[in-house]
């Protein structure tokens, strides 16, 4: 490769964290006699064919959340189905839930909308300076146009670009996840990034196996490019399962109930679930997640400073913290207060957590979610 015969080139570094290859460059450069110095400066570029390492840091700039006014009990439930406050709060941990009063104008594009204007103010930003909103949900108010078209025109978000992401409860992790990367191959600047569902509008209050879960909210987090390369996500995972749909979901129409399901407790336009199934998968994929995303980054799971875990059912969460030995300080709950608010669950949490002071710069605070689908994603931050 251009070296002259004999001639000793001196072993580089193996390239690896923490391993400046600029250092690397330069140190193969230096090399004793060879008979082209730019040919073997060429061929040491393509020997090494290093990743250009990250120059822009992303940083969590303000959070905001948004719940409904209407409260909705253990005992309001009771009053619909045959359940009891004792039932529902020990096999799910809930206790109350906010529904949408459509007489207030409360809406999906109404938790949405204001959950970022909190999260904007949060940040000290105009919506004018977002390049882009996010909104993970699948309970928008209109098919079209997006409920994040919608929000940047409330918001007067200029024109910023704006989709909405489905992915159900784990719609928000997955676009933290993508808001992250973009601002990291530098092409935004600025991400409103929002995860919100109302599922109400999806639950058949006589089906007790599922009215008794869910409830409506929404959260927003502002992403921002950052000097610091040392601010951002570290380790990322998400997936999906398209063939375990049949598990999670909602048929608009009666020819979309799939081939074996019990047609008679099937309703269109209801939100259909296998509540077993999904409590297995979510059990062992949640703990599993968790465990990918450690060795991802190469961490303990008592080097993460703050779990923050989609709110779908109390015991899902105490058996990820019994396996992990995760104290309870560090993976904080409020489903006793809101329910399973779906794509809005964890960014509701995160701005509950972040309003308490509990996030200080420089922790290690890992987001992890799983739903219909089935979707898991998992997006581990150093803040
Ligand atoms: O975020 C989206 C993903 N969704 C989830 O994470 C949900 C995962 N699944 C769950 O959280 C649980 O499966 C449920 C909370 C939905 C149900 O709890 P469970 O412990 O799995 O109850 P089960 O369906 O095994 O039912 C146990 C018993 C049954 O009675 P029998 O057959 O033992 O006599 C049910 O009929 O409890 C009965 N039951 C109820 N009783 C009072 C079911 N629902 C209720 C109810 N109130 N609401």
């Amino acid at each position: 490769m251009g070296e002259s015969a004999g001639a000793k080139r001196p072993k580089a570094a193996k390239p690896g964290p923490g391993v400046d290859p600029v250092a690397i460059l330069s140190a193969m450069t230096a090399t004793p006699p060879v008979s082209s110095s730019s040919t073997h400066l060429a061929a040491a570029r393509r020997t090494l064919a290093l990743p250009t390492p990250p120059k822009i840091g992303v940083r969590i700039a303000g959070t905001g959340s948004q719940l409904p006014s209407r409260v909705v009990s253990n005992a309001d439930i009771a009053t619909i189905v045959d359940t009891n406050d004792e039932w529902i709060h020990q096999r799910t941990g809930i206790r109350e839930r906010r529904v949408c009063d459509p007489t207030k104008g409360e809406s999906n594009r109404w938790l949405c909308a204001e959950s970022l204007r909190k999260a904007l103010a949060d940040a000290k930003m105009q919506a004018t300076e977002l390049d882009l909103i996010i909104c993970g949900t699948i309970t928008q108010d209109m098919r079209c146009p997006s409920t994040a078209c919608l929000v940047a025109g409330d918001l007067k978000a200029g024109t910023a670009a704006a989709w909405d992401l489905g992915a159900a409860c784990s719609s928000f992790v997955y676009a933290l996840n993508t808001a992250h990367d973009l601002i990291r191959m530098g092409n935004y600047r600025a991400i409103g990034v929002i995860g919100c569902d109302t599922v109400s509008v999806l639950v058949d209050y006589t089906n007790r196996g599922v009215c008794i879960l869910f409830g409506d909210g929404a959260g927003a987090a502002v992403l921002r490019a950052t000097d610091d390369q040392t601010k951002g996500c570290i380790a990322q995972i998400n997936h999906a399962d398209g063939s375990s749909w049949p598990d999670l979901y909602m048929p608009g129409e009666d020819w979309m109930i799939p081939e074996g399901a019990d047609r008679s407790t099937h309703k269109s336009g209801c939100l259909q679930m296998n509540g077993k199934a999904v409590f297995k998968f979510a059990v062992s994929t949640f703990q599993e997640l968790i465990q990918q995303t450690l060795d991802k980054a190469g961490l303990s799971a008592g080097e993460v400073d703050l779990y923050v875990c989609h709110q779908s059912n109390m015991r899902i969460l105490e058996a990820a913290r019994d396996k992990f030995g995760i104290p309870e300080h560090k993976l904080l709950t409020n489903i006793e207060r809101v329910g399973n608010t779906s794509a809005g669950s964890v960014p509701l949490l995160l701005d509950e957590i972040a309003r308490q002071g509990k996030i200080k710069e420089g922790m290690k605070v890992m987001f992890v979610a799983f739903g219909a689908g089935l979707t898991w994603s998992s997006s581990l931050w150093q803040v």
